[in-house]
């Protein structure tokens, strides 16, 4: 949504960003010709990603050494900012024993149980090391389980790479079809062809579509899997419970995707709404920062994986999953993620998004902020946010002009202003700083 003027601003916001940066840029360019895109895809933002140098805190330091408060703290993951000293003297200590002993360590046990008494639908779980990992795993047992083959997935919903959950991750509006039947799309080249056929996309927040779409094909569906989006799109309560509840009377097993949802409280997502999913996939924080990916849930399901006793014809396994150093790091980060923490940290969401929605109010400002506890995302639009195709019309330039010149003042989110995250040595003083640069950054642009 570009117009000469906006133009004129992006050009001016990237030419101070480059004036700033020129060190990222020669390290962009650099890993560039042996990296395609010089960086994983998510990094990518013009002109330029940052490079950083180091991490401290609720604070970020690039390679020119400027320094920004971290709102976006990996990809959400990083709950507790960076080098908190239990992760690292746990790290340390895990190091000093042994990186990879390819045999149990102990602390996985630790780990597992500490998962098991947080969240009530956990009897069990499987640690491995990615969201992707994870789904794909869940979704494995489910059709293992029910014998049939089809997936329900809500439109705009991600839950890693493998092929059968990348359809209609992020559709192009014009490939989308129906609002209450969408089509189901496949979001990168060089998917099974057979992915979309092993699809039922159902539209976000829509009880009735939902209903009827999964009424039409339950005979054919092993489960429902299911992000809320939850500092993404506005919740609604009644919608995850409805979810739940259309999978348990369609005799479908429900998976719910808590890999950014779980840091909303100690028994995450499922207890913040109310819902009994049968699996779970879980990732990000319980690593502590280090590559991770979790399944769990139901003790009759999830013995499937159990070849203790014969083979149950299910397996799964991996080279470095439940690795010692990342089980060391996650048991650390769990540990002083007590109620207090999450007050904390879900009072400065509350804060932030208020703030933010009032400045947005007064200002005239077509632009809204969206958190659940501390997940938190900033829109530029008018619309209702509902589903994932209001989310894909709102205005991305805005976001981006916004972006920079937050960098220029110091706060780095996620490049889109989407599924940004605090942490937990954040304070008030940097929330109250962030509304106002927004309110800077939204004057002059
Ligand atoms: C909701 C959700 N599910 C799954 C994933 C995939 O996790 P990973 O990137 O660890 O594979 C992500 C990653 O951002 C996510 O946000």
């Amino acid at each position: 949504m570009e117009n000469e003027t906006t133009k004129d601003v992006t050009a001016t916001l990237e030419e101070d960003y480059r004036g700033r940066t020129p060190r990222s840029q020669e390290l962009f360019e650099r890993a560039r010709k042996t990296m395609p895109g010089g960086a994983k895809g998510a990094y990518f933002h013009q002109p330029y990603p940052l490079t950083m140098a180091r991490g401290e805190g609720c604070y970020l330091h690039d390679v020119e050494g400027q320094r920004y408060v971290d709102f976006a703290n990996h990809h959400t993951a990083q709950v507790l900012g960076h080098n908190n000293p239990a992760v690292i003297d746990a790290i340390q200590k895990q190091m000093t024993k042994g990186i990879a002993l390819g045999a149990p360590v102990g602390i996985e046990a630790e780990l597992c149980e500490e998962m098991c008494r947080r969240v009530a639908s956990l009897d069990r779980i499987r640690f491995c090391n990615s969201g992707t990992e994870a789904t794909l795993h869940a979704i494995r047992l489910a059709r293992g389980v029910s014998g049939r083959v089809k997936i329900a997935k809500f439109e705009g919903g991600y839950h890693g790479s493998h092929d059968v959950v990348e359809i209609s991750s992020a559709p192009s509006l014009d490939k989308v079809g129906s609002e209450t039947a969408p089509n189901p799309v496949p979001s990168a080249g060089g998917m099974s062809p057979h992915a979309a056929e092993e699809v039922v996309v159902l539209p976000f927040n829509d009880e009735a579509s939902v209903e009827r779409l999964i009424t039409q094909h339950r005979d054919e569906l092993a489960c429902i899997i299911f992000d809320t989006k939850a500092g993404i799109v506005p919740q609604r309560k009644e919608f995850v419970q409805f979810v739940g509840e259309i999978a348990r009377k369609n005799d479908l097993l429900f998976i719910l995707d808590e890999i950014v949802g779980f840091r909303v409280g100690t028994g995450g997502l499922q207890e913040y709404y109310g819902v009994t999913p049968d699996l779970t996939a879980y990732g990000k924080v319980v690593g502590g920062g280090f590559p991770v990916g979790a399944f769990g849930g139901r003790a009759d399901i999830m013995d499937l994986l159990d070849g203790t006793r014969g083979s149950t014809g299910f397996f799964q396994s991996g080279t470095f999953s439940a690795h010692p150093i990342t089980m060391a790091a996650g048991l650390a980060t769990l540990k002083q993620l007590t109620p207090e923490a999450f007050d904390h940290l879900n009072g400065l969401g509350d804060r932030l998004t208020a703030g933010l929605n009032e400045l947005f109010t007064r200002e005239n400002i077509a632009a809204k902020a969206v958190n659940t506890g501390s997940v938190f995302s900033i829109h530029f639009t008018s619309e209702d946010l509902i589903n994932y195709r209001s989310l894909a019309r709102t205005d991305k330039a805005m976001a981006h002009r916004v972006f920079l010149a937050l960098l220029a003042e110091g706060y780095f989110l996620s490049h889109g202003l989407s599924m940004n995250a605090i942490s937990l040595p954040t304070e008030t003083r940097h929330v109250d700083g962030l509304i106002e640069a927004v309110g800077r950054a939204i004057k002059s642009r």
